[in-house]
């Protein structure tokens, strides 16, 4: 699936781009870039001193704005890639000053379409030439895909590989060498741009951070939008209010958060949590603190997996003690399935958002551009010695973890290896207490973005994890989580080590804050 694109850029005959400052070359770049590139457009080439202020309002309204003070200088590189009659990338390149040889690409989240500066600048502090875009599309919201497949290609993986193919060139002519080693680090859509470039692009990376994967795609738009159906609106009897999400998902932690050795706020491993709402139900005459049959119903209908009309699984249940209340069980369609149908699946922009059985066929038909990123065969990047390291929350109330135990057995099917044995080139771990790519009562920091690094040497930090795993093969046995009883002032630490998937963390003894008072066990 490897596609040729019409902005390589030719590099030879380029005289090396030393002369002169790093500023002079940074405003520099911008004649070459013209000269040297094809269906782009470069908007601005800026060279960015330590402690400058950006500000720039967002490109549609679902996007945050740019605003940030950065301690480093580096080259703001601005362009558009055209890919098509009608389809377009922007990207924005940040080349740091201080630049460590490596090059990063960085993916993007919901159904966005949003440059993804936080992450753009937390790569580039950290030495590394990276490239974010905005994924084909300004706005997380999918109304752009509307009769415009060039803009579904880019979202599903173009953007990406424009970016990816572009960045490379761009760093190898401003710094006058290549990069020595290429990274990528995505979450939640961005974990399944990650996938998607593993499973048909393997040697594009040496490494592959990607978190709460989006992946089978399908599946999940299926599960996502098929919840307004167990809730029904705000007003039906199956309906429960965010109070009463809580007070269930308070109950699961009751019933199953010591089934890893400490009665805590958090559950180590969902898998072992078969969660009985029945005890919630409303005795006689009580009308406060409880559930009624039908809300009982509800409780157990979005903890069920999703099946199709053949019997066949669609998409895992919704993990026990992740709370979902504001976001898929709010009573209101889920805008990114509702936009999928209405302006990808159907083009019908009427169309009622609420997805059923009958949806399943017509999507997985739709399924254009390899979209789902679902594919167990991870051979091209064991044989080309690509790592890829796969975390997921434990508490993700958007994307369930168990889809992600599920692509890990799925390769391990699919490639008929031992545990062991994918070892060599994908690692799985599951970090508890993590809502949707950070958050959560857990240790859920991981520096896997700015402000969740916590200085406790590669294992605390999935960025220095995979450095060290592609460029001194010294592969991470487990991520140690680090959290805050107070995340405002960052006192009352406690950490985990996160296990490596299978295995599971549980409470041996001692100190339950300290690391070493839990092991992981088959
Ligand atoms: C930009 O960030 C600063 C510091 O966080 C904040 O004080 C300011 O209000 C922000 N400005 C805008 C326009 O968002
Ligand atoms: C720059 O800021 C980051 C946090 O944004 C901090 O971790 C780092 O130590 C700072 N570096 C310098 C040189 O001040
Ligand atoms: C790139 O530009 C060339 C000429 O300007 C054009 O023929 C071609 O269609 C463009 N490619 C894309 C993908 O837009
Ligand atoms: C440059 O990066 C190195 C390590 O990558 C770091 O030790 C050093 O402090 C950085 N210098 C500046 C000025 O940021
Ligand atoms: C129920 O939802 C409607 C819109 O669908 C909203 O206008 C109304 O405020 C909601 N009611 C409550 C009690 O949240
Ligand atoms: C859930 O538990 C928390 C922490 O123990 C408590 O503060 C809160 O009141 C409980 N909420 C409900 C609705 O039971």
């Amino acid at each position: 699936m490897k596609t040729q694109l019409p902005f390589l850029l030719s590099l030879s005959g380029l005289a090396t781009a030393t002369a002169g400052s790093f500023a002079t070359q940074c405003s520099a770049l911008a004649k070459t870039l013209a000269e040297k590139t094809d269906n782009t457009t470069i908007t601005a080439t800026t060279y960015v001193a330590a402690g400058t202020t950006l500000q720039e309002p967002p490109r549609h309204p679902s996007c945050p704005p740019l605003n940030a003070t950065l301690n480093y200088s580096f080259c703001r590189v601005q362009l558009t890639a055209h890919t098509g009659p009608e389809s377009a990338v922007v990207l924005e390149h940040w080349l740091p000053l201080n630049w460590t040889g490596r090059y990063m690409s960085t993916g993007n989240g919901g159904l966005g379409g949003c440059i993804d500066y936080e992450a753009i600048a937390y790569a580039a502090r950290r030495g590394f030439a990276i490239v974010g875009t905005n994924n084909g599309h300004d706005g997380n919201y999918g109304e752009p895909f509307y009769k415009h497949p060039g803009v579904v290609e880019d979202f599903a993986y173009r953007a990406i590989r424009v970016g990816t193919s572009l960045g490379k060139q761009i760093t190898k002519l401003f710094y006058g060498k290549a990069h020595k080693k290429a990274y990528y680090l995505g979450c939640s859509t961005g974990g399944r741009q990650g996938f998607m470039e593993a499973q048909n692009v393997p040697d594009e990376f040496d490494g592959i951070v990607a978190g709460a994967p989006a992946f089978d795609f399908t599946g999940l738009q299926v599960s996502s939008g098929s919840q307004i159906r167990f809730t029904g609106n705000n007003e039906s009897d199956t309906f429960l209010t965010v109070d009463e999400w809580t007070m269930v998902v308070n109950d699961t932690l009751a019933q199953c958060s010591g089934l890893d050795g400490l009665d805590d706020d958090v559950i180590e491993d969902p898998d072992l949590c078969q969660y009985r709402p029945e005890r919630l139900l409303c005795a006689p005459g009580q009308k406060e603190g409880c559930l009624t049959p039908a809300q009982v119903g509800t409780v157990r209908n979005t903890q069920s997996p999703i099946y199709d009309t053949e019997g066949n699984l669609v998409f895992p249940r919704n993990q026990p003690g992740s709370n979902s209340g504001p976001i898929l069980w709010s009573g209101q369609p889920f805008l990114y399935a509702a936009d999928w149908w209405k302006y990808v699946v159907y083009d019908d922009p009427s169309w009622d958002g609420i997805v059923t059985v009958k949806d399943i066929e017509p999507a997985r038909k739709a399924q254009i551009f390899g979209i789902d990123a679902y594919n167990g065969d991870l051979s091209g990047v064991r044989d080309h010695g690509t790592k890829v390291l796969h975390y997921h929350g434990m508490e993700d109330p958007i994307i369930s973890s168990d889809n992600s135990a599920r692509y890990y057995n799925l390769v391990q099917r699919t490639m008929n290896l031992q545990n062991e044995e994918l070892d060599d080139f994908y690692r799985y771990f599951r970090i508890s207490g993590m809502a949707h790519c950070t958050g959560g009562a857990g240790a859920y920091n991981i520096g896997n973005q700015e402000g969740t690094q916590s200085g406790d040497g590669p294992e605390s930090d999935v960025v220095s994890s995979i450095v060290r795993w592609v460029e001194q093969g010294k592969a991470p046995d487990y991520i140690l989580g680090t959290g805050y009883r107070n995340p405002a002032t960052k006192k009352g630490k406690f950490q985990r080590r996160h296990c490596k998937y299978p295995l599971r963390n549980t409470y041996v003894k001692g100190n339950p804050d300290l690391a070493s008072s839990w092991k992981c066990v088959q």
